[in-house]
């Protein structure tokens, strides 16, 4: 670990002010190195307050812990500081021939994509932007339903970690308090030869403790903490979602994808070959489908 990394793990643990020269004798290193150490995470937005005489106290705010979360998940964690989008790390990791399951981890992103290519907004501090590269070796049909295993993953993980309750806006949304909390992009890449699927990127873009949000977004983001100090890390949401994910059956994901959604029995608005058709959600298939009773009375599969 970096002497930074040290630093933020003493005041992350200790409930007081804690001295520069007791921080620096307990790392064996020198005032300026501590010091320097509390300007590199205070850039990096860790809210640390000093006062002459006391030291410091670790009032809001976390880093990332790649290794920690490696760690965790047994599986590298590749931690991109200046990133474009973490589907991209994941991508360039693929071209190189990184070993899979890998996770590819930014703290933000300078180009981040949704779905349909759209931007998607990635906070320069205190968001979750991450990819995790698969090789699923399969035919289309036979993929299993990685976004909706994902949503599960995220709903769960929260759930266990903080006990707040979020839902699921099909296909790939996570909504907090009726507003978006969170996205998901699952992209594939296929070989035309043997006509499977070779690779998977599954990324997670999640607004953990974000205040300021551009004002196209205001009235539609939230983020899992706002004022409040974080009951939890980010390393430790990131380290839970990824273990559900990889672990949990995926017939039990699907269960929770369709417990936590929120458009069954909604009114739905929908567009195929250019007509626009209104209608009642009624069901989600385990693939992900979602079945529609139109106002015309006829039931249609998206
Ligand atoms: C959506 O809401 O349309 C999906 C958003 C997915 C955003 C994540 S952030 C991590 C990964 N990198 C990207 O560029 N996009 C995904």
């Amino acid at each position: 670990m970096k002497t930074y990394e040290h630093v933020y793990d003493i005041l992350s643990k200790s409930p007081d002010f804690v001295t520069g020269e007791s921080l620096a004798k307990s790392l064996g290193v020198s005032r300026t190195a501590i010091w320097k150490a509390i300007q590199t995470l205070q850039e990096q937005g860790i809210d640390i307050t000093s006062v002459r005489k006391k030291g410091y106290y670790l009032e809001k705010g976390d880093i990332l812990l790649p290794q920690d979360i490696s760690k965790q998940l047994n599986i590298p964690v590749y931690f991109n500081p200046d990133s474009n989008s973490t589907q991209l790390d994941a991508k360039h990791g693929m071209e190189k021939n990184n070993p899979t399951p890998a996770l590819y981890l930014a703290s933000s992103q300078k180009a981040a994509k949704g779905r349909f290519e759209r931007h998607f907004f990635a906070s320069p501090q205190g968001g979750i932007y991450m990819s995790i590269h698969l090789k699923p070796n399969c035919h289309f049909e036979e993929l299993p339903p990685y976004t909706m295993m994902a949503a599960a993953a995220i709903v769960k993980a929260i759930q266990r970690l903080t006990g707040i309750n979020t839902e699921i806006k099909w296909v790939n949304d996570i909504y907090l308090n009726n507003k978006k909390m969170a996205g998901i992009l699952t992209e594939a890449i296929s070989s035309i030869e043997s006509g499977r699927i070779t690779d998977v990127i599954i990324g997670i873009g999640l607004n953990f403790s974000i205040t300021d949000f551009p004002e196209e977004l205001a009235n539609k983001a939230t983020s899992l903490f706002t004022s409040e100090k974080p009951s939890i890390t980010r390393n430790q949401l990131i380290s839970e979602i990824w273990r559900l994910f990889l672990t949990i059956p995926t017939s039990d994901l699907v269960k929770v994808y369709k417990e936590k959604s929120l458009v069954l029995d909604k009114q739905v608005t929908f567009e195929q070959a250019g007509k626009t058709y209104t209608g009642v959600a009624k069901e989600i298939g385990d693939k992900g489908q979602l079945l529609v009773l139109t106002d015309d009375g006829r039931e249609k599969w998206l």
